[in-house]
């Protein structure tokens, strides 16, 4: 369980279905994402499957959700899918909640996590060029721009779809010494 100023960050659980719905199923929100907007009954799959993947002897696949401290409700999601010592990390949140500083609170708390219990050594991140909001997360939490796929392709449910793929990460070692 992981406490900013204004959130609770901690593993997902059956119990936020609900809440996760408010924004699992909404085109708006998923229209940077491959796998959102998703039914309900896809969003009790993926809460199980992360719960499954979480049990695991070797996690390579934590989700966690962020939860507002004053009345619990969730609002977004964080995860960070793992291969060896590098972790990508991806984001969506409930847009009633957007632009209030919510998920780079979030993220910043996850990324110290990362590097501080997970022994992750770089963290990555990835986004279309015309999300601003996500790669000014990157940014708001000191990830620096690495490279640009140009024209890249990809399988958004079932059907190709052509974008610009900007690419981030941050290092532990130059985490450590940030101010
Ligand atoms: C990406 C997302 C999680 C950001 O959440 P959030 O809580 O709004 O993020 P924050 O408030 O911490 O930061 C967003 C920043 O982007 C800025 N921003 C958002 N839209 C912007 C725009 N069109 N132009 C310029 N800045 C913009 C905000 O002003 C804010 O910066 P500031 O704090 O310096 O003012 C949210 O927009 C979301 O869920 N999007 C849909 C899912 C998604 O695209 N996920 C990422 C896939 S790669």
């Amino acid at each position: 369980m992981l406490y900013t100023k204004r959130l609770i960050i901690r593993p997902v659980e059956m119990s936020d279905y609900d809440d996760i719905c408010e924004y699992g199923l909404d085109e708006e929100i998923g229209l940077f994402l491959l796998h959102w907007p998703k039914t309900n009954e896809d969003i009790k799959t993926f809460i199980n499957d992360c719960i499954i993947a979480m049990s695991s002897d070797k996690i390579t696949w934590y989700e966690y959700v962020m939860q507002l401290k004053d009345s619990l409700k969730v609002i977004g999601n964080i995860s960070i899918d793992i291969k060896g010592t590098v972790g990508e990390i991806g984001w969506v949140s409930n847009k009633d909640y957007w632009n209030k500083g919510y998920m780079s609170e979030a993220v910043e708390a996850v990324i110290e996590h990362a590097f501080c219990d997970l022994d992750i050594h770089r963290i990555i991140a990835t986004c279309s060029d015309k999300n601003i909001a996500s790669y000014k997360v990157m940014e708001k939490c000191n990830m620096i721009w690495g490279d640009t796929d140009y024209d890249y392709k990809e399988l958004r449910h079932g059907e190709e779809i052509i974008y610009n793929k900007l690419h981030y990460y941050i290092d532990r070692k130059s985490w450590f010494y940030l101010d």
